[in-house]
């Protein structure tokens, strides 16, 4: 059995602490959460112990599960590093690129797993196109949310629009060629709402527009590609897929177009989206990259990616706020 400590029981946490109640190969051996309201609920709902010396918990378990506040990341993940514990980081990987960086070298030279929370590389509405051939050229992103003073300490960009960016950057096997971007902080001091144009050497340009200060909640992300329309909804777990029917495609819906060179037939489908939970799912496979020495699914490596491309949308907004 593989004993985890969680560090940090707040909104996220509390869903971490469920999920891995459900994972045999687990024990939980504890949580730390310097909040002592937090602290209390979690004692009062869950049968598990409270520590009150991070280190001391670090010590009694085999994975360190982080969900504290983005700022406090870097210092929770270079203590576990260190001591030889396997860490499962909420996204960000951390609050600044140097500490990214220096994140990737201490893993590289030790002997653990770390993977970083991008967990809509395991909602079901993605994982039930991951079976067509996805070559992109151009994507746009909608990504808007209620404000919530939760993830505020950092940027729309840092804390909604990287799991977008995590997403192009797996889709899109090309370099970054040029970013433009503006935001606008409205709520906080850093930018609340933001659009961003990403554009790749393979000529895939990539719309991403995120807001946490809208009224209605929306998680979409819509592929164009040759042959090919697919619509990936998160929020709802739905996706569909309209393209130029194939003799392969049988029993889909179908319909006829008129076009310049012809008539086209278009089909209609809906992919089968697997019931699963995206939390659950992303802490089995992170275990079982642990127990069966694999490489873990979202590695350090692509939590520095996707921070490296968010802070570089950052730049952009920074620099076109001055000169505006
Ligand atoms: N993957 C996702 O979709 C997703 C969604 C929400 C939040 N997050 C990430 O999860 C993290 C936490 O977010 P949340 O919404 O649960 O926030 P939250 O404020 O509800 O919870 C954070 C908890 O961490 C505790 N804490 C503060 N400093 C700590 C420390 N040094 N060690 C241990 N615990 C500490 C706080 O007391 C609080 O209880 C953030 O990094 C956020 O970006 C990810």
């Amino acid at each position: 059995m593989l004993k985890v400590g969680v560090f940090g029981v707040g909104h996220l946490g509390k869903f971490h602490l469920n999920n891995w109640k459900e994972i045999k190969t687990v024990e939980l051996a504890g949580f730390y959460d310097p909040d002592e309201v937090t602290a209390g609920e979690v004692l009062e709902k869950y049968q598990i112990a409270r520590f009150l010396d991070p280190e001391l918990l670090m010590d009694a378990c085999d994975i360190v599960d982080i969900i504290a506040p983005t700022p406090a990341h870097f210092e929770l993940c270079e203590k576990a590093v260190r001591k030889g514990k396997h860490v499962f980081v909420e996204k960000p990987l951390a609050h600044t690129m140097e500490e990214a960086r220096e994140l990737v070298q201490l893993v590289r030279e030790s002997n653990v797993k770390l993977q970083v929370g991008h967990v809509e590389r395991f909602n079901p509405a993605f994982l039930a196109v991951q079976s067509l051939p996805l070559n992109p050229l151009f994507i746009e992103v909608h990504r808007l949310a209620q404000f919530n003073p939760r993830g505020a300490e950092v940027s729309v960009i840092l804390d909604l629009m990287i799991h977008d960016i995590d997403i192009i950057l797996t889709l899109v096997k090309s370099e970054v060629k040029n970013i433009s971007a503006s935001g606008v902080a409205v709520m906080t001091d850093t930018p609340d709402i933001a659009s961003v144009r990403i554009e790749f050497n393979n000529g895939c340009v990539a719309n991403l527009t995120s807001s946490r200060i809208s009224m209605k909640k929306m998680r979409k992300m819509r592929l164009f590609q040759k042959d090919a329309y697919i619509g990936i909804d998160f929020l709802n777990k739905k996706s569909e897929v309209i393209k130029l029917k194939t003799p392969r495609d049988v029993d889909v819906f179908t319909f006829d177009i008129e076009t310049p060179n012809g008539k086209k037939t278009i089909a209609l489908s809906n992919p089968q989206v697997p019931e699963v939970n995206a939390i659950r799912l992303e802490l089995e496979r992170f275990t079982e990259a642990i127990l069966h020495n694999t490489p873990t699914l979202v590695s350090e490596v692509d939590g520095l990616r996707a921070m490296d491309i968010a802070h570089q949308i950052l730049q952009k907004i920074k620099h076109n706020t001055i000169n505006s």
